[in-house]
């Protein structure tokens, strides 16, 4: 048997195929455009997002046989509000995970309603990516588009739509919308009145490795593929990454150095912190994680070398730095504001530190350390809750640098872990696929016999010891900037 895994992404969609006992036959991935409408907004059109995946799931059977294709999952870029009139037919372009307009509705969120309010109904705070200000966003701002309202999914939860006909999401994903009870796994109808929302607006929920139905016909026939496939839920991007790494039970650690950058760390139990400073949600495996969020980490890298210095030679962009935890310039990687933990989208990215002698390559070498210093915030709210992290899988496109890995390695003084396949969320979704098809009992039981990890990078004690001075400098950096007014 065949299943297929699809990674819902910001930049692209990335398709796996992988046959039964876990071997990858063949990626490819289709991009699309997003659209930044004004400073901080940030919108994809969900069509191009089914067009995209039609698009690729053809390239990659070529060569194979359509009709072993059993199973089809998913792991999507998370909080997108994505709104289906009556007609299944989408209102208007998806507000995306890193989009900071409803800071207004996140505040009153946090502030009228009240944190421990929102605590108590669904374990998280507000942030502004989050799905539920997006909702108080439309319906202050667009009344036309809310009225229209019949349905509200994830991104990944609308490829499913079109691929079976059924709305559902599941729990890992539905976490991130702040209108679901993440300890109870189920929407929360405390929240669902406070959004002014309508119960029957929302898909039902499904663990992420089980069955929500099979494949349309006639998208079977323009696929060509098995009319008996069945589609798993799937999961959020940042829990089916973590499948794909193996990282699932308690105690494991994800690092996530995508258009995103996450440090996702997994539980067998419900737990958050008192100031929610991580985000406490489902996992895929049937438990828990707590995860921090950065809004810009390879996208950093993306923009300075790409947009910035004009090229696309991003190794030799790197070659020649050599000498790590002695630079002098600091890069703020909140080109999009920041999420975890800073929640504020109004803040903004800066080189600090310059002078005269500054070469190109320090100031790429600050861009990679600079996202490795934010992802350290989040790791000292997991350090301060106790958790003892002392190594972690890394994946992502930033990952594949070693530099950018060793970095990250010192930074956090950890050691860091890598697979043979290295596909993150598509491998993920796969596994999912593969669980829900009953190829495995359990996504534990798929993990054990198919994820084969390897030890790439473990820190230095000198290194580590410089960065530690570094970071110190580091962090008094945004508060400088915030108690000035600046953001
Ligand atoms: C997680 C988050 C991002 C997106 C990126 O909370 O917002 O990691 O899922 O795809």
């Amino acid at each position: 048997m065949l299943y297929i895994g699809i990674d819902l992404g910001t930049s692209a969609v990335k398709i796996l195929l992988m046959k039964d006992g876990g071997r990858v036959l063949k990626t490819v991935s289709e991009s699309y455009p997003v659209h930044f409408p004004q400073t901080g907004w940030s919108e994809q059109n969900p069509v191009d997002w089914f067009n995209g995946t039609v698009k690729g799931i053809k390239r990659i059977l070529e060569g194979f046989d359509g009709s072993e294709v059993g199973g089809i999952s998913f792991g999507g870029q998370m909080h997108g509000l994505t709104l289906l009139d009556a007609n299944g037919d989408v209102i208007r372009p998806a507000i995306l995970w890193n989009d900071g307009r409803s800071q207004v509705e996140s505040d009153y969120l946090n502030n009228e309603v009240g944190k421990e309010f929102l605590s108590k109904h669904t374990g998280n705070i507000s942030f502004a990516g989050f799905t539920a200000p997006k909702v108080l966003w439309v319906k202050k701002n667009e009344p036309e588009n809310f009225a229209k309202i019949a349905k509200i999914l994830l991104p990944k939860d609308y490829l499913a739509y079109r691929l079976s006909g059924v709305f559902a999401t599941d729990v890992s994903d539905a976490s991130g919308t702040l209108y679901f009870d993440c300890e109870n796994r189920k929407w929360s109808d405390a929240m669902i009145e406070v959004l002014s929302m309508k119960k029957e607006w929302l898909p039902e929920v499904y663990e992420s490795y089980e069955v929500i139905g099979k494949i349309l016909p006639e998208v079977a026939d323009e696929l060509g593929i098995n009319k008996d496939c069945i589609i798993a839920a799937g999961a959020g991007d940042n829990a089916a990454a973590a499948v794909g790494m193996g990282i699932i039970g308690n105690g494991g650690c994800n690092i996530s150095l995508g258009t995103s950058g996450t440090i996702f760390i997994s539980s067998d139990k419900f737990k958050n912190d008192s100031q929610n400073s991580l985000h406490a949600f489902d996992h895929a495996d049937g438990g828990f994680h707590l995860m921090g969020c950065m809004l810009s980490a390879a996208s950093c890298n993306k923009w300075w070398v790409s947009d910035i210095l004009d090229t696309e030679d991003y190794d030799k962009e790197q070659r020649g730095i050599e000498v790590l935890g002695e630079n002098k310039i600091f890069f703020l990687p909140y080109l999009m504001g920041e999420r975890s933990p800073l929640n504020n989208p109004n803040c903004r990215a800066m080189f600090v530190g310059m002078s005269m002698d500054t070469t190109r390559l320090d100031m790429t070498q600050a861009v990679l350390e600079g996202v490795a210093f934010a992802l350290r915030d989040s790791f000292e709210c997991a350090k301060k809750m106790g958790l003892e992290i002392t190594s972690s899988s890394i994946c992502g496109g930033g990952a594949k640098s070693k530099l950018w890995r060793q970095i990250v390695a010192n930074v956090l003084g950890i050691e860091l872990t890598q697979t043979v396949n290295d596909e993150g969320p598509a491998m993920g979704a796969a596994i999912l696929a593969a669980v829900a098809c009953g190829e495995y009992k359990s996504v534990e039981e798929a993990c054990n016999s198919i994820v084969i990890k390897h030890v790439s990078e473990v820190p230095d004690p000198e290194i580590t010891a410089r960065y530690e001075e570094r970071y110190k400098e580091f962090s008094k950096i945004y508060p400088t900037f915030k108690e000035a007014g600046l953001w």
